[in-house]
């Protein structure tokens, strides 16, 4: 073997501001990109495919390895480095995806349209929950802030300004089965079509209200007892999100497919509000909506 081939690729998480479950059924979505993310390193190495941790520890899960080896064939070692919370709803899978199908490119010495990271990315993702809506591998792929609506045409994207406020994130503590969550709420239509209904118009309001605190904490809010009335909240995130508003958040709710995962909680004071959620014991860090990418 000459010199071993070796490739780059990186991805932002995502936090959905509302719309989560209601986006798999064709309701709109506002989700933001987030100041963290994942890393893939592609090395040749000549021997079976090897998913390693960035410090060369081999990762075992089964899915896991299964989306890698659905884009990255025997013979390359593929290492990933994450800031992100792993199925706490924060896009890791998503993010892993987007960053595979780069590091693949790259190692190829393609360069990708944003259409076909997309694509490809989809494929990737399908490995880890059977029915995805695409916004969270959308939203990774091209940062920033974006309404987001699957249609049998496709994904429709729209890109909103950048918000002044921040997010202040609490983890449950627990994960979340994304896969399940969503088999679940679809097991449960047609009889919940009206709360997915109500989730369409709090998307179409928040939109409306993107820069108005006050409102947006309100829509949230709502939006988190419509996830609870579907089925996908627990007692922990209810806790937080009560929490959070106790500590000043203009509003809060859970953020992805719930059942464990992260609480959001809107604020244009960050600092405070988590100096009060830490004085209460909860640990928590602060995301910004990162801006678009420049490239695919
Ligand atoms: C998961 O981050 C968001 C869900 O709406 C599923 C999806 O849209 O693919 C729960």
């Amino acid at each position: 073997m000459g010199s071993p081939l070796s490739g780059r690729g990186s991805a932002g998480g995502k936090l959905i501001l509302c719309g989560e479950h209601a986006v798999v059924y064709g309701h709109p979505a506002i989700a933001l990109g987030i100041d963290r993310g994942t890393r893939v390193t592609l090395r040749q190495t000549g021997e079976p495919l090897s998913v390693v941790d960035a410090d060369g520890q081999a990762l075992d899960d089964p899915r896991l390895h299964e989306a890698v080896a659905s884009l990255i064939p025997d013979g390359w070692e593929a290492r990933i480095a994450s800031d992100l919370l792993i199925g706490r709803g924060m896009g890791s899978s998503a993010a892993l995806a987007v960053a595979l199908v780069r590091a693949e490119a790259d190692a190829r010495g393609l360069s990708l349209t944003a259409e076909g990271v997309h694509e490809r990315a989809f494929v990737v993702e399908r490995k880890f929950h059977g029915n995805p809506s695409g916004i969270d591998h959308a939203v990774s792929a091209r940062g920033g802030v974006v309404r987001y609506r699957r249609t049998l045409a496709g994904p429709e994207i729209t890109p909103l300004p950048i918000p002044s406020w921040s997010l202040v994130v609490l983890d449950s503590g627990n994960e979340g089965n994304t896969a399940q969550l969503v088999a679940g709420v679809g097991s449960r239509r047609p009889g919940i079509d009206p709360l997915l209904d109500r989730i369409g118009v709090i998307v179409n309001e928040a939109e409306k209200h993107l820069d108005d605190v006050g409102a947006l904490g309100k829509l949230m809010l709502e939006n988190h007892a419509l996830l609870i009335a579907i089925g996908v909240s627990t007692p922990r995130l209810d806790d937080l999100v009560a929490t959070a508003v106790e500590c000043g958040a203009a509003g809060a709710k859970l953020a992805g497919a719930g059942g464990g995962g992260v609480v959001i909680a809107l604020t244009t004071e960050p600092d405070d509000v988590l100096a009060r959620l830490r004085a209460k014991g909860l640990h928590g860090f602060v995301c910004r909506p990162a801006p678009p990418r420049a490239q695919a």
